[in-house]
Formats: structure tokens, C-alpha cells, sequence
């Protein structure tokens, strides 16, 4: 039976399901917490979360480490080659929040459109305006306007649909492979990074975090999109030079954007918060659902289960 280090704040069934397979756990909710030293030595699971750097020298302190299971389908967090040349099993949660985070970028994407908090806010604030054709707060139409993802991999492809599918919006792709089986399912075309940025009214980023994708939304990009384009990334902050966004917004470059994701979470650019036309703002919560969060915890044992008994992991990292 193993001892697992769970970084992530495990539900009861959680704990349960470990608990009855004999392993005993132990619940830090962070990698500062004094009792981590103590107890690496003898872990043989560490379930972590993507806020949590699992560097080297972390992995130096676990050398009985059979398994590192991010809660989270993103997982740059994690040092992977270090991982790798110690025989350390990666895995991660993709799938089961695939949905939840492409209902999540609607949201978003519908939110600054429609300038959903704006009007709320001045609702709330009792400045109900008078209805008018030149009204106070006119947004911008969704349906049958042009969607453009750039990374068509499991979200992307759940945006898609719910573009295609609930909005009649012709869509756009940029991916590193072409994917026949969506342009015949949503009719989706694969264009060029540039081209897709100039054709589209709205714009999502879906890739990982990886050195190709680092600062992919700078300035250029921006001033290759339409004036009248929100921007929206439920992906990782760093594919944006937020620096450049917020200058493209405040210019006028593009509309808008919705934003799940910062450069430097949990900080966030004084310059985002300075602008809220159209600009909407979520503290990363692409998969916060109770539901997907929960599936996403048992996902994450599921792997350390499975690797603790000698099988295969269910979702691993390659
Ligand atoms: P995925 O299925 O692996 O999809 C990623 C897609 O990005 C793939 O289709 C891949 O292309 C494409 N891609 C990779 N590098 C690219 C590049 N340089 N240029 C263009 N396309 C590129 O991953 P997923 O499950 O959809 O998740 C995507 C990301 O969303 C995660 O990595 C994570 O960072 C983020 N995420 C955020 C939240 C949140 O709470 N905000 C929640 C979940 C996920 P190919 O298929 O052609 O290889
Ligand atoms: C969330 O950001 C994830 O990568 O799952």
C-alpha cells in the first residue's frame, strides 16, 4: 500500500476511494506547507494542482515517486523531462471538462458581446436607461458571425460546435494538423494563422502552453484582427502578451475580450481592470463546475490507483 501526498483539496469520495484501496494520504493545500519535506521521502503518489511548480529539485526530494497526477488537462506546471529521466508517471484530466470549459468560453465570448456585466452593473447601480434604437449599451451580434479557433484539439472542437451547432457561425481553424473529420462535421475550414485573424469576429484560443505558443497573441496579431473582434482565451495567459492586448483594446485595434486566464495569475494586468467596455474578466474558472470538478478529482485517483496496483495509467501524459 503507497502513501499519497495530495496537494489538491480532495473531496470525502475523493479521500474515500484512496483510503479504501489501503493507501494512506495526507491533504496540504500547498507546496509551502511545512509538512511537505517530511513526508516527500516516502511518497509514491503526489496528486498536484496547475498552480503547484513540480520542478527537479522537487522530484530530488521524492525518490520513491511512482506517479505525479495533475488535476488539470494543461500541465506545463509540471518539469516533464525531469519526470521522465526518473521514471515518474505524468497524467493528467483531459475530456471531462471538456465541455464545461468550451460552455465556459461562451460564456465569455456571449458576455462581451452582449455586455452582460456593464449591463448589469448599471442595472444593479439602479441607472436603468430608457429604451431606445441608439440604446445604452448595444452590443454586438453572435449569431451567423465568423469564429475562429485557433487550436481545434478537445475544447476547440466543443466551441466549434456550439458555434456551428446553437449559432450559425461559419468557423475558421489554425491547428498544427488538419482535421477532416470536423471540416465535414462543422463544415469548419483550416486557414492560416493570419488569415484566420483577419476573418474572424470573434477569436478563441485553445492550444497548451508550449514554446511555439508563448506570446502567440502579440502585437501583430492584434493589429491583423478586425476592429470589431472579441478576443477570447480560456487557454493559458501567456499565449497573450497582455501588454499588447491592452494596448490593442484601449487603440481600438479590436473590440474586445473575454479573459479566463492571466500571465502572471493570480495577479492581473492594472490595464485589464482599467477597462471594462466589453472586456470580462473570470478568475480561471474554465472547468469550474461541482461536477466537472469532481469528475476531474476522481480522474486524477483513478491514474494513481491504477499506477499504485501495477497497471497502466488511464489518461497519461506523452
Ligand atoms: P488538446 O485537445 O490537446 O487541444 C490543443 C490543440 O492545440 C490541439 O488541437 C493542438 O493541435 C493545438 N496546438 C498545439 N500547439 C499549437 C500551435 N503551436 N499552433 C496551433 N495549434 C496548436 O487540449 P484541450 O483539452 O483542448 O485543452 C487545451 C488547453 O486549454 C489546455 O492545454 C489548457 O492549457 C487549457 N485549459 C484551460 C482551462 C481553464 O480553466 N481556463 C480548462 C481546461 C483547459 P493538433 O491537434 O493539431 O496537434
Ligand atoms: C485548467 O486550466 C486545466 O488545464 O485543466
Amino acid at each position: 500500500m503507497g502513501t499519497v501526498i495530495s496537494m489538491a483539496d480532495l473531496l470525502p469520495e475523493h479521500l474515500e476511494r484512496l483510503e479504501r484501496a489501503g493507501h494512506t494520504v495526507h491533504v496540504l493545500r500547498d507546496a509551502e506547507s511545512h509538512s511537505l519535506g517530511s513526508l516527500l521521502p516516502d511518497a509514491d503518489a503526489v496528486i498536484c494542482l496547475l498552480t503547484q511548480p513540480i520542478t527537479s529539485q522537487f522530484m530530488d526530494a521524492t525518490p520513491k515517486l511512482r506517479i505525479l497526477a495533475n488535476v488539470a488537462v494543461g500541465y506545463e506546471n509540471i518539469d516533464f523531462p525531469a519526470a521522465k529521466a526518473r521514471d515518474v508517471i505524468v497524467t493528467n484530466t483531459p475530456d471531462v471538462l471538456t465541455e464545461s470549459t468550451a460552455d465556459h468560453t461562451f460564456a465569455l465570448l456571449l458576455a462581451a458581446a452582449r455586455r452582460i456585466p456593464e449591463a448589469d452593473g448599471t442595472t444593479r447601480k439602479g441607472k436603468f436607461p430608457p429604451w431606445q434604437l441608439q440604446q445604452l449599451l448595444t452590443g454586438t451580434d453572435v449569431y451567423g458571425k465568423i469564429l475562429g479557433i485557433v487550436g481545434l484539439g478537445r475544447i476547440g472542437a466543443a466551441v466549434a460546435r456550439r458555434g456551428h451547432g446553437g449559432f450559425g457561425m461559419p468557423i475558421l481553424y489554425h491547428s498544427r494538423t488538419r482535421k477532416e473529420d470536423l471540416e465535414v462535421e462543422l463544415n469548419a475550414q483550416q486557414v492560416s494563422f493570419h488569415n484566420l485573424l483577419a476573418r474572424s469576429d470573434f477569436v478563441c484560443v485553445h492550444t497548451p502552453l508550449t514554446p511555439d505558443t508563448r506570446h502567440m497573441f502579440d502585437a501583430e496579431a492584434f493589429v491583423r484582427m478586425k476592429p470589431t473582434a472579441i478576443f477570447v482565451n480560456v487557454a493559458r495567459g501567456a499565449i497573450v502578451d497582455e501588454v499588447e492586448l491592452v494596448r490593442a483594446i484601449r487603440e481600438g485595434s479590436i473590440t474586445g475580450a473575454g479573459l479566463d486566464v492571466f500571465e502572471q495569475e493570480p495577479d492581473v494586468h492594472p490595464g485589464l481592470l482599467e477597462l471594462h467596455e466589453r472586456v470580462v474578466l473570470t478568475p480561471h474558472l474554465g472547468s469550474a463546475t461541482a461536477e466537472t470538478r469532481t469528475a476531474m478529482g476522481n480522474l486524477a485517483i483513478d491514474n494513481v490507483l491504477a499506477v499504485l496496483a501495477g497497471k497502466p495509467p488511464l489518461t497519461p501524459v506523452s
